[in-house]
C-alpha cells in the first residue's frame, strides 16, 4: 500500500491568493490500526498546526479523531513538509491553520501487484455480486419493453418517412428485439402490458444510471414524435425573462423556436413577458392563454434595479430583448442590471438596428416619443439611438458579460437593415 498524503486547503472562497505545494517530506505518520475508514455517520474532527516557514514551503502537524463520544485518534502526523511551486513572483499567504486539514488516501502499488492480486482487488472493491446483475437486469429488461412499445406506437408504414438517426435507431430496435424473441418464443412484454413497463421505470429510478434509462424510456414514443428532444430531457425547465415586449411581435416569432411543433407547450419552465408599461400586457396576455400555466406577465423597468421589482436576481437562463436595449438615455444601466437577473452561464439574446445610419426602424419608431431619448441623453447618440455591434461588444464586456458570442442576419426578404446577435 501507499499513503498518499495532500493538503486541502480553503481560501476564504478562493478570494485569498494561497501558494500551490506539493508534499515534499514527513518525519511520522501514524495510522490507527482499526484502519483509516470509520463509519458514515461519525464525522472527522481534524487539528492542524502550521510547524515551520522556510523560503520555499512549510510544515504542519496534524491530528484527526472520530467526532463521536469516544474521539478515537485515527491518524497523526508529525513535520509533513510542503513545498512551494507557484510561480516565485506571486507572494503567497500561508494557509491558516484552522483552514487546512490533511487527506490521506490509501492506493495499491499496481506495478508491484500480479494481475491476480489486482483482479482480487478490484473483485473486493467492486464485487460482482447478485444486486448489481439485478440492476442490469432490470435495466435490460426497461430497454427492451420500450423498444418494443416504441415499435408498437410509431407504425412501419411511418418509419421509412424518419429522420435518418431515427431510421438507425428504428433498425437497431428491430434487431434487439428480434434476438429477444427468438430467445423468448415471442413479445417481450406485449402478453403482460404496459403497466410492467410502468413497473419497470419505477424500479429503475433505484440507481443513478437507472433514472437515466427510465426519463428515457418515458419519453422515447415522443421523441420519435418531435415532441421532445433528448437534449430537453437532461436540461429541462429553463427559464427566459423578454424584457420591453411590447406589442409581442417579437416574442411571437421567439417563442416558435422554444415551443414543441404541436406539442402545443412552450420548450422552457417559465417564459416571464415584461414591459415598462402595463398597457401592453392584458393582449398579449389574452394571445399567448394557451401556454398559461408556463407564462407570467408583468412591467419590469430595465434600468431600474430587477430585484427592488420583485424579480429573483440570477434566476434566467435566458433574456430577451428585442429593440429595446438600446432605448434608455445611460446604456450602461440596462445590460447591467439584465446581467444580475442571469444564472451563472445564461444568455442575452438581443434583436438590434446595428447600424446607427440605418433608416427603416426609425421610419416607423422615429414618431414614438421614447425613440429619441437615447439621442437627447447624455451619450448624445446620433443620428439615432442605435449603436454598432462593436459598440455594443464593449458594452456588454463592460457589464460583464462576453461580448457578442453569435451574430444572426436578418434575411434580406424582411427588407430591413436590421441584425440580431
Ligand atoms: C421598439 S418597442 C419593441 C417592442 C417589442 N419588443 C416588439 O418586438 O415588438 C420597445 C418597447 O420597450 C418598452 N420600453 C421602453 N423603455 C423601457 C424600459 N426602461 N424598460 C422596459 N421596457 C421599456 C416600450 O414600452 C416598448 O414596448
Amino acid at each position: 500500500m501507499t499513503f498518499h498524503l495532500g493538503l486541502r486547503a480553503r481560501s476564504f472562497g478562493g478570494s485569498q491568493a494561497m501558494g500551490r505545494s506539493i508534499p515534499a517530506s514527513i518525519r511520522a505518520l501514524w495510522v490507527s490500526s482499526e484502519g483509516l475508514s470509520w463509519s458514515k455517520q461519525d464525522s472527522v474532527i481534524a487539528y492542524a498546526a502550521v510547524e515551520r516557514v522556510t523560503k520555499s514551503g512549510f510544515s504542519v502537524n496534524g491530528l484527526a479523531t472520530s467526532s463521536g463520544g469516544s474521539r478515537k485518534a485515527r491518524r497523526w502526523y508529525d513535520g509533513f513538509g510542503l513545498m512551494r511551486i507557484a510561480n516565485k513572483s506571486v507572494v503567497p499567504t500561508l494557509p491558516n491553520p484552522r483552514q487546512c486539514h490533511m487527506i490521506i488516501d490509501c492506493k495499491p502499488v499496481l506495478g508491484k501487484m500480479s494481475l491476480q492480486e489486482i483482479s482480487a482487488y478490484l473483485e473486493a472493491k467492486h464485487p460482482s455480486n447478485l444486486g448489481r446483475s439485478a440492476i442490469r437486469k432490470n435495466l435490460e429488461d426497461l430497454g427492451l419493453a420500450s423498444l418494443e412499445d416504441l415499435i408498437r406506437c410509431i407504425h412501419s408504414s411511418t418509419s421509412d418517412h424518419l429522420e435518418t438517426w431515427k431510421k438507425h435507431y428504428w433498425s437497431w430496435a428491430q434487431h434487439h428485439l428480434d434476438l429477444q424473441r427468438s430467445k423468448q418464443n415471442g413479445s417481450v412484454y406485449g402478453s403482460t402490458g404496459p403497466h410492467v413497463l410502468e413497473k419497470l421505470r419505477l424500479s429503475a429510478r433505484e440507481s443513478p444510471i437507472g433514472s437515466v434509462y427510465s426519463l428515457i424510456s418515458s419519453n422515447l414514443v415522443a421523441m420519435f414524435k418531435d415532441e421532445v428532444t433528448p437534449m430537453e430531457l437532461f436540461h429541462p425547465g429553463m427559464n427566459i425573462l423578454e424584457v420591453g415586449g411590447g406589442t409581442g411581435l417579437g416574442t411571437q416569432i421567439f417563442l416558435r423556436s422554444p415551443s414543441g411543433a404541436g406539442s402545443g407547450s412552450l420548450r422552457c419552465a417559465r417564459y416571464d413577458f415584461t414591459d415598462i408599461s402595463p398597457a401592453f400586457l392584458p393582449t398579449i396576455q389574452e394571445e399567448l392563454k394557451d401556454n398559461a400555466s408556463q407564462l407570467r406577465f408583468s412591467t419590469l423597468d430595465l434600468i431600474q434595479d430587477f430585484v427592488k421589482q420583485a424579480f429573483e436576481a440570477a434566476s434566467y437562463d435566458v433574456v430577451v430583448g428585442v429593440d429595446v436595449l438600446h432605448l434608455p438615455s445611460d446604456l450602461t444601466m440596462s445590460p447591467t442590471d439584465v446581467r444580475k437577473a442571469l444564472r451563472p452561464g445564461g444568455k442575452l439574446i438581443m434583436h438590434e438596428m446595428f447600424e446607427p445610419f440605418g433608416w427603416t426602424l426609425g421610419f416607423v419608431f422615429g414618431l414614438f416619443p421614447g425613440w429619441w431619448v437615447g439621442v437627447d441623453g447624455e451619450q448624445h447618440r446620433t443620428p439615432g439611438p442605435s449603436l454598432t455591434m462593436e459598440q455594443w461588444d464593449l458594452l456588454l464586456k463592460g457589464a460583464g458579460f462576453n461580448g457578442i458570442d453569435l451574430r444572426l442576419r436578418d434575411p434580406d426578404s424582411l427588407l430591413t437593415d436590421n441584425k440580431s446577435g
